[in-house]
């Protein structure tokens, strides 16, 4: 990484989620459709004084919110920005280009979207967080109240009937099939430039710069955008999110592990139990404790459970450590090569909490997943890019040509890439599986920008 200690934006112009993790256990993901612009005007100007801005905080906020705006949502204030944003984000994730590197099909289609509701008439997601059930529930109430004042109606997300998107707290740092989660985000330093002149910053994938919109002269590695004009001011300090729905089938995880063990067992040796935690680590690239393969091989162990420190090329080039399409490995694949055409790496910030209860064995019933907030400068360069790499993993010579093998938890089975998973485990041993089973099904996807401070009291009605 290099930075600078002096980024040029100021953290009180920038919405808190994009710059920090937060910690509350509680959260609620509201989605909203306009009717017209005063009203839409009035429900922001509600909602400012709860708005977390990325300034540091000495007492940790009981109860706050961001807010993302949809670009049909930025056409209600702004309806002469019809082509100044980014394509992507104009056409919607369902558009024919980002489905070519999401490829939902089947019952990840778009068709199936929000239960088959309007997906275009998303026009702002609330992201409301609490330390407590009760103070969460209560910026909840303002959030709903302010909406019908102001004739912004409220979509649930599975339905006209169904329950909002709640963050299931129990599962405190960890995500359904038991994994610990939110472990390694981007560093977001800003570049430091060593020769003076701009144009020759040295910056990193995982720099701010390749995050917040309007820095054209810190020199972002995926051309976010828009840069100039009104549209361009709009934008600035602002970042999109990439805010994705994701079904986990937990019965369908837990019968592969069940299933495979023996396998497993034939080439390792062990007890099945051992078999089931060591396929769920081959699958992610940690253990489920957080642990990553490449430091902690054999088992999983306190001491590396939140590592975010090494590397694949020096420590696993062949991959008997952590397989080439482990998860983690694929959306981050650190120092090993890509192809040209692909570099740099794609890095997201994630903001991601699960919801629904884990359902209970035999049966599994009951719907639960991830609430996905991806965050980053351009949609297409880093979202949609890892994605397609997630789909059919051609990204580097690691992958044997023309076999493109998937990622082995993300990847939607029905796309273009080949299912199969291989597990190295020496130089003439592996464990080879044909098909790996479906286990994620997308439920929604809504591309949002998350507006600067500034923009959202201009989009409220107040001056700047
Ligand atoms: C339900 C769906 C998903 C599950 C269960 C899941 C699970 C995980 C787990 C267990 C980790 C390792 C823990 C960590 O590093 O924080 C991880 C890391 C990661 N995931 Fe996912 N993930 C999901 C969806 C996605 C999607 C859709 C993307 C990108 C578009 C993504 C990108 C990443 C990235 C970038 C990392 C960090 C890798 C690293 O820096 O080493 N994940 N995920």
């Amino acid at each position: 990484m290099t930075n600078s200690p002096l980024p040029p934006y100021q953290p009180g112009n920038v919405q808190g989620i994009i710059l920090r993790g937060y910690t509350h256990p509680h959260s609620c993901h509201m989605l909203f459709t306009f009717t017209d612009r005063p009203g839409a005007a009035g429900f922001i100007r509600a909602l400012l004084p709860y708005v977390q801005s990325a300034v540091a905080w000495s007492d940790k906020p009981e109860r706050m919110l961001n807010i993302g705006l949809t670009f049909n949502g930025i056409l209600t204030f702004e309806p002469g920005f019809k082509n100044q944003f980014p394509s992507e984000f104009k056409d919607g994730p369902w558009s024919g280009d980002s489905q070519l590197s999401l490829q939902d099909t089947g019952a990840s289609d778009p068709s199936t979207w929000w239960n088959g509701q309007d997906k275009q008439a998303i026009h702002c997601i609330v992201h409301v967080y609490g330390m407590t059930d009760d103070a969460l529930d209560s910026l909840v109430t303002v959030v709903s109240q302010s909406a019908a004042t102001n004739s912004v109606s409220e979509i649930l997300p599975f339905g006209p009937e169904s329950d909002r998107l709640q963050q299931y707290a129990p599962l405190k740092n960890f995500i359904h099939f038991g994994y610990r989660d939110s472990i390694d985000n981007p560093g977001l330093g800003w570049p430091v430039d060593p020769a003076g002149p701009a144009g020759q910053m040295k910056s990193d994938p995982g720099d701010a710069n390749n995050f917040l919109i309007g820095y054209p002269e810190a020199g972002s590695q995926f051309h976010p955008g828009p840069l100039f004009g009104p549209a361009g001011e709009f934008a600035k300090d602002g970042c999109y999110n990439a805010f994705r729905v994701l079904h986990q089938d937990v019965g369908v995880f837990e019968q592969f592990l069940t299933d495979t063990a023996p396998v497993v067992v034939a080439a390792i040796g062990g007890s099945e139990d051992h078999a089931r935690e060591w396929l769920a680590a081959k699958l992610v690239g940690r253990w489920r404790n957080g642990s990553p393969l490449v430091l902690s091989p054999d088992k999983p162990c306190s001491t590396t459970s939140g590592a975010t420190d090494f590397l694949y090329e020096p420590d696993d080039r062949d991959g008997f450590k952590c397989p080439f399409s482990a998860h983690s490995r694929v959306a981050n694949p650190r120092d090993q090569a890509v192809y040209i055409s692909d570099a740099p790496v794609p890095r997201l910030i994630r903001r991601g909490v699960p919801y629904g209860a884990p359902p209970a064995p035999p049966k599994y019933e009951g719907e639960c997943g991830l609430v996905g907030l991806f965050l980053c400068g351009a949609l297409a360069g880093q979202f949609e890019m890892l994605y397609s790499w997630m789909n059919t993993n051609g990204f580097s010579a690691k992958f044997a040509p023309g076999l493109n093998t998937q990622d082995a938890l993300l990847a939607n089975r029905g796309a273009a890439g080949d299912p199969s998973f291989t597990i190295a485990i020496a130089k003439d041993k592996k464990i080879k599986i044909p098909s790996l089973p479906q286990f994620i099904v997308t439920r929604g996807t809504a591309y949002c920008l998350l507006p600067s401070m500034k923009t959202l009291r201009r989009v409220a009605g107040l001056s700047e």
